[in-house]
């Protein structure tokens, strides 16, 4: 198995941004971290929103430039960090397929290039620069001194320097710290959609939905049912990264172990095997994004509707006492 390249601050220049102009669109989980982050970097940074935003004053008082969108196709390098279902709009109103600038576009995630959302005029340099983690941790580690994994491709090299660009921008939002991993915009877009669908948000709810009914529906008391599974997960979730699965299982009791190997083997079996493939396979088709696109020009009534559901599910229900006790004691 070859690993994807690493990069860290020894294959990174910081001086070769330095004296660009770089717009940060949006001022939400990434886009304040990004922008806080090459500020703090002693980059030329500066912040676009729309008119009546809620974010102006927070961008204000935190000493960052604000520009109106107008500034933006002006910028040597723009940050895509608002929503990805956002982004195609705002890409047609606000660069002009005449432009000429020799502009690096930089993406926070693949999904609109790689399915083709937004088609690039072919004079810019096209990068994505996806942290692993939300824009609070990347803001965190960055004060903190030890920075936040990212991935980083590029799709279009027009000036022969955008991986040089992406790792410089990777550098000074801290990820030279923590580890800069090659891949493409593909194998971002498709690991991405996948892993948060079927695991890391549609699995987790998903199955501790599906394992909360199971207890309630057998006479287990809600309370019972939310400390045995959702109150306990934090704790595994750290040991599967500190050990892997298999190590995770190993660390704890052997009820606990001999249990669950069986049941894996009786739960994850050629099916569920297959109904992952065919989840995978919609991805890659484009099937999904042709969904949340459709979904989020209609103001997402299917997304508002299926999350109504979440809201009302036993599980989410127990949750939300638990949460509010604690708040109150
Ligand atoms: N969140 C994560 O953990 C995470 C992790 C890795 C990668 N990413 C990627 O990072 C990118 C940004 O995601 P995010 O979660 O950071 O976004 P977000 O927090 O939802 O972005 C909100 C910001 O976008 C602005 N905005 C929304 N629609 C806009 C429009 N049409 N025109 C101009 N501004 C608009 C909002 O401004 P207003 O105040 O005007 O509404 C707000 O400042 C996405 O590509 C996402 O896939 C996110």
């Amino acid at each position: 198995m070859t690993l994807p390249r690493i990069y860290f601050g020894a294959d990174c220049d910081p001086e070769f941004i330095l004296k660009k102009q770089i717009t940060v669109i949006g001022y939400g989980s990434q886009g304040r971290a990004f922008a806080l982050n090459l500020r703090d970097s002693g980059c030329n940074v500066q912040v676009a929103l729309r008119e009546n935003s809620a974010s102006r004053q927070q961008v204000l008082s935190e000493r960052l430039p604000l520009r109106s969108m107008a500034a933006v196709a002006k910028s040597d390098i723009v940050i895509f960090a608002i929503p990805d279902h956002e982004q195609p709009d705002f890409y047609r109103s606000h660069f002009p397929s005449e432009d000429r600038g020799n502009r690096v576009l930089v993406f926070l995630h693949g999904l609109n290039i790689h399915f083709g959302n937004i088609v690039p005029n072919p004079g810019y340099d096209v990068v994505l620069l996806a942290p692993h983690g939300p824009g609070k941790d990347l803001r965190d580690n960055y004060v903190q001194g030890k920075g936040m994994s990212c991935f980083l491709a590029v799709a279009q090299d027009v000036s022969g320097r955008a991986l040089k660009a992406g790792l410089s921008l990777a550098a000074a939002i801290g990820a030279d710290k923590a580890g800069i991993y090659e891949t493409t915009f593909e194998q971002e877009t498709l690991g991405d959609l996948f892993g948060e669908q079927t695991l890391l948000v549609g699995g987790l709810a998903g199955l501790t939905m599906a394992v909360f009914q199971t207890m309630i529906e057998n006479g287990i008391p809600p309370e019972n049912a939310y400390l045995e599974t959702v109150h306990q997960l934090r704790m595994l979730a750290s040991m599967i990264e500190e050990h892997g699965p298999a190590g995770m299982i190993e660390h704890v009791s052997k009820t606990a172990a001999y249990g669950s190997l069986e049941s894996m083997q009786t739960l994850f079996n050629q099916q569920f095997g297959d109904k992952l493939q065919e989840i995978f396979g919609g991805i890659k088709a484009g099937e999904f994004n042709k969904r949340l696109m459709a979904d989020a020009a209609k103001g997402f009534p299917v997304l508002k509707q299926l999350l109504k559901a979440a809201h009302e599910d036993q599980c989410q229900l127990t949750a939300a006492k638990f949460s509010r006790n604690k708040d109150e004691s």
